[in-house]
């Protein structure tokens, strides 16, 4: 099973808006992905509640709740058969969190909005990310999501800049759009709406596929199992994702 953890200190950046339209996503191409929701608002599990009975079913994980009658580890094992795990962060993790929520992670998905605070956060939170799990390979799985651009937004040049520096690619931009609040509201994904509302939307979300596919798929971007022992290191709702096979 892969895993895609979609990451960002800052708070509203569009962590879980990612999160349930990348599994809408994956699902509507007759995958099987699982959504972990590490993030004690709920955004991903209320999502998938509101999810109407026809479409493609996705399992959720209410990886926020503490529950005394399981072990950590089994109350996080997505069923048999889901394939990816995508993981739901919450905002505020400091450097420990990032760590823990990004260990074993096949990708990393950080969506950034195009003001510069944002953009200040999201380099400290990239540059922590990168210090704290001293890996070349987790720098390979790392891609950005610039979210709610309006048109003609140049805010951002700096974010491009700084991340050609350390060779982290733009995957994909994502329109300021009611779109996604809508789609939110009733529980499905943007790729899940009549095409002629979203004729906007569906190129970002080709790039983003097409991205995953390859770094999901890099054979040279094999990862050590994560270690049970994470689990114990850190608080409950950032603890990593384990065990997991590939
Ligand atoms: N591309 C977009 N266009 C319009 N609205 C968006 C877009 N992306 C996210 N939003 C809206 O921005 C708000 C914050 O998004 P979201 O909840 O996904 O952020 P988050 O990073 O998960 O927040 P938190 O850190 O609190 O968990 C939500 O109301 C969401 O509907
Ligand atoms: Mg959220």
């Amino acid at each position: 099973m892969k895993t895609v953890v979609i990451i960002n200190s800052k708070g509203g950046s569009g962590k879980s808006t990612l999160a349930v339209n990348l599994a809408a996503n994956l699902a509507l191409k007759g995958q099987n992905p699982a959504i972990l929701d590490l993030d004690p608002q709920g955004s991903s599990m209320r999502w998938l509640q509101n999810r109407p009975a026809d479409l493609p079913e996705i399992h959720g994980i209410a990886g926020y709740e503490k529950k005394s009658t399981m072990t950590r580890a089994w109350q996080l094992q997505p069923p048999e058969g889901t394939n990816p795990l995508i993981v739901d962060t919450p905002a505020g993790l400091d450097k420990n969190g990032l760590a823990a929520t990004s260990r074993g992670a096949d990708a990393i998905l950080i969506p950034v909005m195009p003001s510069d605070i944002d953009i200040h956060a999201a380099v400290n939170c990239i540059a922590d990310l990168l210090l704290t799990t001293k890996s070349d390979m987790t720098q390979r799985r790392i891609g950005i999501i610039a979210n709610r651009v309006r048109a003609n937004t140049r805010v951002y040049a700096r974010l491009e800049r700084f991340l050609r520096s350390l060779d982290i690619p733009l995957v994909a931009t994502f329109r300021d759009s009611q779109n996604y609040t809508r789609s939110a509201e009733l529980g499905i994904g943007i790729n899940e709406m009549p095409l002629w509302q979203v004729r906007k939307d569906v190129g970002a979300w080709k790039e983003l596929n097409s991205w995953l596919d390859s770094t999901l798929n890099d054979v040279t971007n094999v990862r050590a199992l994560p270690t049970r022992m994470g689990l114990r290191a850190v608080p409950s709702a950032v603890a990593p994702i384990s065990p997991i096979a590939n």
